[in-house]
């Protein structure tokens, strides 16, 4: 439960941020997101690894809304074998390369629209 608040809390506060840029996400903005969010997010890879590192080892389930590529959860899955996630978004770019993504990780990782 503890790690479900911290992620959800993560994606609000993302979410929040989006909103003061734009009011709205575009498909061209998943597109840029994918290509360049490393290089204009400072440390995003090191950031995604820390948050990782928080959830808590017990575990079982967890849900990362507006999960992006699924970078986060490959990070999570990489580092705790108890944890299942369902990952969504509704960005149909971020769909897709959150599939690729995290396809290598069988039933552990869900990926759906909302
Ligand atoms: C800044 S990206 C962050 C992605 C991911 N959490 C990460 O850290 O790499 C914001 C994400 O929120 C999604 N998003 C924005 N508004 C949304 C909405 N109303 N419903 C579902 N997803 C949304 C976008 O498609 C995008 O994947």
């Amino acid at each position: 439960m503890r790690s479900s608040i911290l992620t959800t809390m993560f994606t609000h506060m993302e979410a929040r941020l989006v909103t003061v840029v734009t009011p709205q996400w575009e498909e061209q903005e998943s597109l840029n997101y994918i290509k360049f969010a490393d290089t204009f997010v400072p440390d995003r890879q090191h950031q995604l690894r820390l948050m990782a590192r928080l959830v808590a080892d017990d575990a079982v389930k967890l849900v990362d809304l507006c999960c992006g590529n699924g970078d986060f959860v490959d990070h999570l899955l990489s580092v705790n074998s108890n944890v299942n996630v369902i990952a969504m978004d509704r960005s149909s770019a971020m769909l897709d390369a959150a599939k690729l993504r995290l396809a290598r990780w069988g039933d552990r990782a869900k990926v759906v629209a909302f």
